[in-house]
């Protein structure tokens, strides 16, 4: 059995459609989630569906003789950022390297880094008039969006699309590719 930790910061539609569709799998389990945020919906989705949760501040996660065994106890041989907005501290991206995967609401390189995440990103997009934008699915390394692209997914804009229907857009290709992707890197590597 493979054994996941999703990583989250919010609202957690992701966490729960990974959730769910490993349900069925008998290879793989999400074990664990992880939120930065006391009060992040994620939790609430988690909890729902007896998935055990664990709330670490950044200097918690920064701390590795404290947290990589908690990880350890689940034995956790993979992780998923799904919305979690910290930086994963170079311990950890050792410890799991090729192990670790984030899914980003743009076409990388295209509106990410610093400050990028969620609506500020299609808010960008919208704004500079793109006519098509999508996922990336990708690596984690030291660099902030900085990692591999393991696979990208992308959706038309139309003239009249407002940023709430690129959001639509957007959250549609996550729910329909990410666990996918996941299962395919858990079970048959790097790409
Ligand atoms: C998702 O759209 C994800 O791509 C984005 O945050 C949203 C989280 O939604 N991630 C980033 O912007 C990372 N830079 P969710 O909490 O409902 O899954």
């Amino acid at each position: 059995m493979h054994n996941i930790a999703i990583f989250v910061s919010g609202n957690g539609t992701n966490c729960e459609n990974i959730i769910r569709y490993f349900q069925q799998s008998s290879t793989i389990r999400v074990t664990l989630v992880i939120s930065n945020k006391p009060d992040a919906y994620a939790l609430v989705r988690a909890t729902k569906l007896q998935t055990p949760c664990l709330i670490a501040s950044k200097a918690e996660i920064n701390d590795a003789d404290a947290f990589l065994p908690k990880l350890r106890q689940y034995d956790i041989d993979f992780i998923v950022l799904a919305g979690f907005l910290l930086m994963i501290p170079p311990y950890l991206t050792d410890a799991f390297a090729n192990r670790i995967i984030n899914i980003h609401p743009s076409l990388m390189p295209k509106y990410c880094g610093k400050g990028m995440y969620g609506h500020h990103v299609h808010e960008a997009v919208k704004a500079a008039g793109e006519t098509e934008t999508g996922i990336t699915i990708h690596y984690v390394n030291n660099v902030c969006d900085g990692g591999e692209i393991i696979q990208q997914f992308k959706t038309p804009i139309l003239a009249n699309d407002s940023v709430e229907d690129i959001e639509h857009n957007i959250h549609e290709l996550e729910q329909t590719h990410f666990p996918q992707v996941i299962e395919q890197v858990i079970l048959h590597g790097k790409r």
